[in-house]
């Protein structure tokens, strides 16, 4: 087993650098264990963030134009359920493409909070978001929103802010919290709860797909993105963690995985095989798989009792005729103690 020295870090220090540790950490770890995984928040380098765009709009990947479709009527009834003002935190806020569409159709949102982990990224993204709403704060927030956030006490930016006395809207759009296993989904949405306050709301983006084929072709796309998309990780690996990996000898394969009720991605070695990584040897038998990412798939009485495990209740669920996505808006459960 590795170790990894503590280091002393200044406060200066980058986002990015602490999250080379922690990738190296993690990699180590996840190539070590039986059966071998690494986590997909892993896939998003800038090569990484790209496929993923690529994915969006390919016709097999129903998730991403079901929801941006969807997000509009959305957008247009979610007023009715808020107070005249409220400022919205955004988890793992990417490219900022989602909260545009609520932006344009909900003026109750007075204050933006983008949280992910790429601040360069998120400040240009942000910069430019300020630039088509003007009458909207925006405080970008640099930070992994897998763990617990502080938006008030460690930053001086955000504690400025006036935006900060609002009541609070959580949003997670795209389904990544089908990332999640049931538990940590609802270890995080406790997290949210505590990051938003009593006052709070939350709209949740949530694959509620049930067709197998439909399912299927989403992550086994024809022009082979998904596979490259998938692949990247290794790449990665090989240029961040000076590891060996020769692409061609790994297989993308995606299966939906009944029990579970997710999608399983997986990284399957052609043959037995050894590679390097950070000065240690990784073995692979024929067919061994590197497990790189669960999608789970919820019906609408799983997110009910997802959500209310976490100390929230569903106020409203907007879907397509289809079924294949939805969003809910939840507040904190009137029985929790809020
Ligand atoms: C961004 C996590 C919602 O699970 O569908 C797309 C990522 N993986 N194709 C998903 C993904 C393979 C995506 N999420």
């Amino acid at each position: 087993m590795m170790h990894l020295k503590a280091t002393n870090r200044a406060p200066e220090d980058s986002m990015d650098d602490i999250f080379d540790q922690e990738f190296l950490a993690d990699a180590m770890a996840g190539l070590q264990a039986q059966p071998k995984a690494l986590s997909p928040k892993y896939f998003y380098d800038a090569r990484g963030s790209h496929f993923f765009d690529l994915i969006c709009k390919l016709d097999e990947y129903y998730p991403y134009r079901t929801e941006m479709t969807l997000l509009p009527e959305v957008a247009k009834e979610l007023a009715g359920f808020l107070p005249d003002k409220i400022c919205c935190v955004e988890f793992g806020a990417g490219s900022l493409h989602k909260i545009r569409p609520l932006l344009q159709h909900c003026d109750a949102i007075h204050g933006f909070i983008p949280i992910d982990i790429s601040h360069d990224h998120l400040k240009t993204a942000g910069d430019k978001l300020a630039e088509a709403f003007p009458h909207l704060s925006v405080v970008p927030k640099a930070g992994d929103f897998t763990q617990p956030i502080a938006l008030v006490s460690d930053s001086a930016e955000l504690s400025n802010s006036d935006v900060l006395s609002l009541p609070r809207l959580g949003f997670f759009p795209g389904s990544t919290i089908g990332n999640f296993t049931p538990q940590e989904a609802i270890r995080f949405l406790k997290n949210a709860r505590k990051t938003l306050g009593s006052q709070s709301y939350f709209l949740l983006g949530v694959d509620t797909q049930q067709d197998r084929e439909a399912l299927h072709n989403a992550y086994n796309d024809q022009e082979g993105v998904t596979a490259d998309f998938n692949k990247n990780i290794l790449l990665r690996m090989n240029r961040e963690l000076k590891a060996n990996f020769d692409l061609d000898t790994f297989t993308h394969e995606a299966r939906f995985n009944e029990s579970e009720s997710r999608i399983e991605m997986h990284l399957v070695s052609r043959s037995a095989q050894e590679i390097r990584i950070a000065g240690e040897v990784i073995k692979f038998s024929q067919g061994e798989s590197i497990h790189t990412e669960n999608s789970y798939k919820y019906t609408p009485e799983r997110i009910i009792a997802l959500v209310e495990s976490a100390g929230w209740q569903v106020v409203h669920r907007w879907t397509p005729a289809d079924g294949s996505f939805s969003e809910v808006l939840l507040v904190p459960a009137t029985d929790s103690g809020a």
